[in-house]
């Protein structure tokens, strides 16, 4: 319980509920293991409101469990998080209104019309009336496909599947988006669309928490967080992550291998 003594509630603002000005995603020492494997470990971090976070890092880092926990999907083992001041685990169906969650492999109902999938999340959240109706054309809008409203969700390509799948889970206009690599395998225009539906969010003051394997969507973000062995490694802009190095990529690599000393000398052979 927030203020009471056995907890102190986020450092910024001790014992308060949900206050203005404290980060809209808090993790204290937060850790989640799935049998012997820790998938995150001990991982603090914050992320302001407004702002875009790039998470990157090797496959099996920890970053689709870091995202999953944060979505209130999964208990952490240890820790505590808090979304917009609020308890993810205590209050954790106030928190589940305030995220829209957007999985690795998001489920749309391939049966169904473009228009149909984006009616069902419509219907989950009970948005009725002209607002509906101003809701579907605005995101349908954002991502291109009032064209296609009437086209089978399975007979999309990949690009516009991931589009129609960010459009499901913005139709609630969460104030948190957390979206787990959701433009993996997608061709490069679709890619820009996507980040051009993400930069109208970031205008309107959304909070994007978003993992990535492409590193130029990463130099797209405010921050960016690499992880590595279920741990952050660096919380930084791309430009000072990068600085030192010729790209990004190389500035990663170099982190990873300066925390990893078995995959060094792997590598080395030192
Ligand atoms: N549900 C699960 N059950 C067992 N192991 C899991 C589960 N989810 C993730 N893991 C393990 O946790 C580690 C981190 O996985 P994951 O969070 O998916 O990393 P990433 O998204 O960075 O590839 C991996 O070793 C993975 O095998
Ligand atoms: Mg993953």
């Amino acid at each position: 319980m927030p203020g009471s003594s056995s907890h102190p509630g986020p450092p910024s603002e001790p014992g308060a509920h949900p206050v203005a000005g404290s980060p809209m995603i808090q993790l204290e020492a937060v850790s989640k293991s799935f049998g012997e494997v820790a998938a995150v470990s001990d991982v603090t971090l914050n992320i302001r409101r407004g702002d875009t976070v790039g998470l990157v890092g090797s496959d099996g880092a920890g970053k689709t469990t870091l995202l999953r926990l944060v979505a209130g999907m999964i208990l952490p083992g240890e820790g505590r998080i808090y979304v917009g001041g609020l308890d993810a685990v205590g209050q954790r169906s106030r928190v589940k209104e305030l995220i829209g969650y957007m999985p690795q492999r998001f489920g749309l109902y391939p049966d169904l019309s473009v228009g149909e999938n984006l009616d069902f999340f419509l219907d989950i959240f009970s948005i009725y009336g002209k607002e509906r109706t101003r809701r579907r054309q605005r995101y349908l809008g954002f991502s291109n496909l009032l064209p296609f409203v009437d086209r089978r969700a399975g007979d999309l390509s990949g690009g516009m599947k991931q589009k129609l799948g960010l459009a499901c889970v913005l139709v609630h206009q969460p104030d948190v988006l957390i979206l787990d690599e959701p433009t993996n395998g997608v061709d490069p225009v679709s890619r820009q669309e996507f980040w051009n539906i993400l930069a109208e969010m970031r205008k309107n003051g959304m909070t994007i928490f978003v993992s990535t394997a492409y590193l130029d969507e990463g130099e797209k973000c405010d921050r960016l967080m690499l992880m590595h062995n279920a741990r952050i490694l660096t919380t930084d802009t791309p430009a000072r992550i990068q600085a030192g190095f010729d790209n990004l990529e190389e500035a990663m690599i170099h982190r990873i291998l300066a925390a990893d000393t078995t995959l060094a000398e792997d590598r080395f052979g030192t």
